[in-house]
């Protein structure tokens, strides 16, 4: 179908203006005839998913970098007096996107709120990465529907890693005809045109690329708080990890270039942001793609080091590309925190193996020995998968025994969830949901356990702590983290809210230390 059979059908589709549809049954009759067959099937046929066979394949074509996002005129204000909501699901990076979008529909004219009765364009960013991610998102969906009944202008739109998924899109498609709007990881920067289109023409608004490659630059973002930054530094994933959803969702690894970067962190350093998060999927795969230039994650991390913020954090990393460059450069400490989140997700190198994460429990060792050497006070954390298929009762308590020899302070651990399209999910699986939920058990009990030793270290210890605001329980006591990633509870006047100040530990709990403050402004070790 061409450009213009296009346009044709969804001129038939199109029906009338919301505005003027009145009683509940003209709005069920136009969410119907929205999602007719034929433009059901139009999509069917037309929609490239992404595709893990030719992601794999997918080769190191040029990055193009644009530098030239703006909104154009007819669509600067057309959410004047109008209200935006997101809800963000999964990782960072997604919260990142979410921060992004907001910029985009401020610039817009929309204003942000928290009430989805007072929202006319609700945007749900979506994670895919274990099946209760999703369940969650078409829960949320379901609860909307009335909303959407009541209100039939509200724009509800579904983007972030489910859009990149085609049973997701079909599942959609098929069942909840009240979306109005779905959009991929790849066509955030075309969102006033999404939008438009949205409020506007009467169909469905599909657009999710397959296609990835290009760095949009100068994005607006409205982030969310003043004293912490997300940066991202690359996009995508190109490890292929057998149980993961991301390289397809994601796409293929791009880098941004240095110089964009350290522009942003110096430019977040002046508005008086204390800590920057560099963000990617595998981070340490950083510059690899960059043609011109011999530029890693270490030589970035060399250069931040030098910009005058407090606080210089990075995740997501993979052990396989972390080298000594990096190394040598985070052993100079100065703003670059002594905290390491390095996912290993099994001790058993042949798990380890059957999940393309191309090290053995060995390598991981090696690699945890060589920065413990460079940087003795780094705390570790990590992420763990259980019950991979077919994983063994002592390839689990390789997993236990890993997870004592490295002496993690803490862990994100999950049951193996499998996810359509990625090789792990064609296995046979004879592990019982049961043995999977009791090693999981057990391996949070051993988290737990090594992250109440790890805090009580600092019994009695002066931490330095960069407030983030009141606690989540208690607005009389203040909250905010060490540079070893501790949360510190502790009373403190509200000044000094966004500041680093120093506090004594007086007690120890599972997960969190509580303190007192003790002096106001803290320098930076
Ligand atoms: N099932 C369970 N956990 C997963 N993760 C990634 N994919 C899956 C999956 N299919 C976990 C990994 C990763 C973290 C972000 O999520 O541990 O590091
Ligand atoms: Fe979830 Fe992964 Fe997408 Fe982040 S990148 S939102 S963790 S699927």
């Amino acid at each position: 179908m061409n450009e213009k059979q296009r346009k044709e059908m969804t001129q038939q589709i199109r029906e009338g203006n919301p505005a003027d549809v009145k009683s509940d049954q003209d709005n069920l009759n136009r969410l119907k005839e929205k999602t007719s067959d034929d433009f059901v099937k139009y999509f069917q046929t037309t929609y490239q998913p992404p595709d893990i066979k030719k992601a794999r394949k997918r080769g190191k074509e040029e990055v193009k970098y644009h530098q030239d996002f703006s909104v154009s005129d007819d669509l600067v204000g057309i959410g004047k007096g109008k209200k935006f909501l997101i809800r963000t699901y999964g990782c960072q990076m997604n919260e990142h996107d979410t921060e992004v979008m907001s910029g985009i529909l401020t610039e817009l004219g929309y204003e942000a709120t928290t009430d989805t009765h007072e929202a006319d364009i609700i945007l749900l960013n979506t994670c895919a990465i274990r099946e209760n991610a999703e369940n969650k998102v078409f829960g949320e969906l379901g609860h909307l529907k009335p909303l959407k009944r009541e209100k039939p202008e509200l724009i509800l739109g579904v983007c972030g890693c489910m859009s990149q998924e085609e049973s997701v899109v079909n599942k959609i498609l098929e069942k909840h005809h009240h979306v109005d709007l779905i959009f991929g990881t790849h066509n955030i920067h075309r969102l006033p045109q999404l939008v438009k289109e949205a409020m506007f023409g009467k169909e469905m608004v599909l657009e999710v690329w397959s296609k990835e490659g290009d760095i949009i630059e100068n994005l607006p973002k409205a982030r969310r708080g003043k004293t912490k930054a997300w940066v991202n530094i690359m996009y995508g994933c190109d490890k292929f990890c057998t149980y993961c959803i991301v390289p397809m969702t994601r796409g293929k690894e791009r880098s941004r270039r240095p110089e964009d970067i350290i522009q942003e962190v110096r430019h977040l350093a002046a508005q008086g942001y204390k800590e920057v998060t560099l963000l990617g999927q595998n981070v340490n795969a950083y510059g690899k793609d960059l043609a011109d230039i011999e530029f890693g994650l270490g030589d970035l991390m060399d250069e931040i080091r030098k910009i005058d913020i407090p606080r210089v954090r990075f995740t997501t990393s993979h052990p396989r590309d972390f080298d000594d460059r990096l190394i040598e450069v985070l052993a100079k400490g100065g703003n670059l925190m002594p905290y390491i989140h390095l996912p290993v997700q099994s001790g058993s190198s042949e798990v380890l193996k059957q999940m393309n994460r191309k090290y053995t429990r060995e390598d991981y060792l090696e690699l945890v020995g060589k920065i413990k050497n460079a940087i003795p006070h780094a705390a570790f954390t990590t992420d763990i998968i259980v019950g991979f298929p077919n994983e063994t009762d002592e390839q689990f308590e390789e997993t236990m025994t890993l997870y004592e020899e490295v002496g993690f302070e803490s862990a994100y651990t999950f049951i193996y969830s499998p996810r359509e399209g990625t090789p792990a999910a064609k296995k046979k699986d004879d592990v019982p949901m049961e043995v999977k939920k009791a090693r999981l058990q057990r391996l949070n009990a051993l988290v737990n356990d090594y992250s109440n030793k790890a805090l009580q270290k600092y019994e009695g210890q002066v931490v330095d702590v960069l407030v983030e605001g009141e606690s989540k329980n208690n607005p009389n006591v203040l909250a905010g983290y060490t540079p070893e990633q501790k949360l510190v509870n502790f009373e403190g006047p509200k000044s000094a809210i966004g500041q680093i100040v120093k506090v004594r530990v007086t007690n120890t709990k599972t997960w969190t230390l509580d303190g007192e403050m003790i002096e106001e402004a803290a320098e930076v070790k």
